[in-house]
């Protein structure tokens, strides 16, 4: 077991009720991300432990994500945050009972704010994680992610997101263009984001897209270094 003790200023989880929830898309996701992860994301088998690289995971939703990846990185702090407060119980739960104690009690975090507000310094984090929040959010928490991660991230280290995206402003299939329709009809603000725009906020963020991996049901897992 390893000390997953950590400089957050914040834990906001305190008084609100664990309460497990189960997202399905969550469900049948979680397993082939992980099967990216494994593929980028190097073991740290070795590592002492006050070195335990951070894996901060953004907009965690239900926390199922980092609670199927954390057993498979036991050296790995997990760091789950969420901005929706009523989401930090079933993050928690999860958090609790993962088998190798390796995640963290979630933080409240806004993506739009710099993280040193919630502790965090500067080349600090090791990975750097955001599933399904870049299309269903404003484009401003994109770019937070961004700058986030082109000021916070360690030198090398990687940005992984997953999630439906256009590819030269064509959105392929017709099921995406659907869902796209449908999510800018609930939020005008929100949609299906082009890579090519999210290449030039990268390359504005010493951001570089290193790989992208087709997943299923027509996702897509970015994967970003730091330069
Ligand atoms: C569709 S859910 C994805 C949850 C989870 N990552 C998953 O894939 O199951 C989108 C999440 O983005 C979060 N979100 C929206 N705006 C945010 C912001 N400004 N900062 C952090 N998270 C945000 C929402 O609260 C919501 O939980």
């Amino acid at each position: 077991m390893i000390d997953i003790s950590i400089n957050f200023s914040q834990n906001s989880a305190g008084s609100i009720k664990d309460e497990k929830l189960i997202y399905p898309a969550a469900n049948r996701n979680k397993e082939p991300i992980l099967q990216v992860l494994k593929r980028f994301m190097t073991p740290h088998e070795d590592c002492t432990e006050e070195k335990n690289p951070l894996f901060l995971e953004i907009a965690s939703g239900s926390g199922q994500h980092v609670f199927h990846f954390a057993p498979h990185f036991p050296t790995i702090k997990f760091q789950p945050t969420e901005v929706d407060h009523s989401l930090l119980g079933s993050i928690n739960y999860y958090a609790k009972n993962c088998p190798t104690r390796n995640i963290l009690p979630p933080i409240l975090v806004d993506i739009c704010n710099r993280l040193n507000r919630y502790g965090l310094k500067e080349n600090s984090i090791d990975y750097l994680y955001c599933a399904n929040m870049i299309h269903i959010s404003p484009y401003v928490c994109t770019i937070g992610l961004f700058e986030n991660a082109g000021l916070y991230l360690k030198h090398d280290a990687l940005m992984i997101t997953y999630g439906p995206y256009s590819k030269d402003g064509i959105i392929v299939p017709e099921s995406n263009v659907e869902f796209d329709l449908s999510l800018r009809t609930r939020n005008p603000l929100w949609g299906l984001r082009d890579i090519n725009d999210l290449k030039k906020v990268g390359e504005k963020n010493n951001l570089t897209l290193i790989d992208t991996v087709e997943m299923p049901a027509n996702n897509k897992t970015l994967i970003w270094k730091k330069n």
